[in-house]
């Protein structure tokens, strides 16, 4: 949630998993966040409301017409004017292991894509360590890894 709640934003986070939705409930009530919890699966979610600021972090998934999906639903759930952002892992080329399987085609083209007729704000590659701490792996290949950055706005007409 990145502490949206905590700087004035109304916050839902959604995950597929009740786990997740479970721990992030407890954190929100621990540090006195009014911010609300959806176990859904982001590919079919229907929002109730629309929201200024969409956000998916590491959240996408591996099948392709799954993460278009996705993109459909934040396409629906962003406002106009607003602002969907994503950080996705790059694991394309030589950033491709087995473990990664369907994510090879998951790239810039592809999310601007997915958000086509909205204003890009961001679109860049970066050095990404803490993604790669998470998934381990030799140091000298950790170095390697990296993540997509976008962001677009949704046209307000
Ligand atoms: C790698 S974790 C990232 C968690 C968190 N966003 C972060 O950055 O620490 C991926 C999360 O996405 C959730 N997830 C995967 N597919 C999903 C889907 N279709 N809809 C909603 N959540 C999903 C998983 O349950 C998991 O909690």
């Amino acid at each position: 949630m990145h502490q949206l709640d905590k700087r004035g934003w109304v916050a839902t986070g959604i995950d597929i998993a009740n786990k997740a939705i479970t721990a992030a409930q407890r954190a929100a009530e621990e540090r006195g966040s009014d911010a609300t919890f959806v176990a859904a699966d982001a590919a079919a979610w229907e929002p109730e409301r629309s929201y200024d600021l969409v956000t998916c972090n590491f959240g996408l998934p591996p099948q392709p017409d799954r993460r278009s999906a996705v993109y459909a639903t934040m396409r629906r759930a962003v406002a106009p004017g607003g602002v969907v952002l994503l950080k996705v892992g790059d694991h394309t080329g030589s950033r491709a292991p087995a473990a990664f399987v369907g994510y090879e085609s998951l790239n810039l083209e592809e999310l601007k894509r997915g958000f086509e007729g909205f204003e890009v704000l961001k679109a860049k590659i970066v050095d990404s360590p803490a993604h790669a701490h998470a998934h381990g792996g030799p140091k000298q290949q950790r170095e390697l890894w990296k993540a997509l950055i976008f962001m677009a706005r949704r046209p307000t007409a």
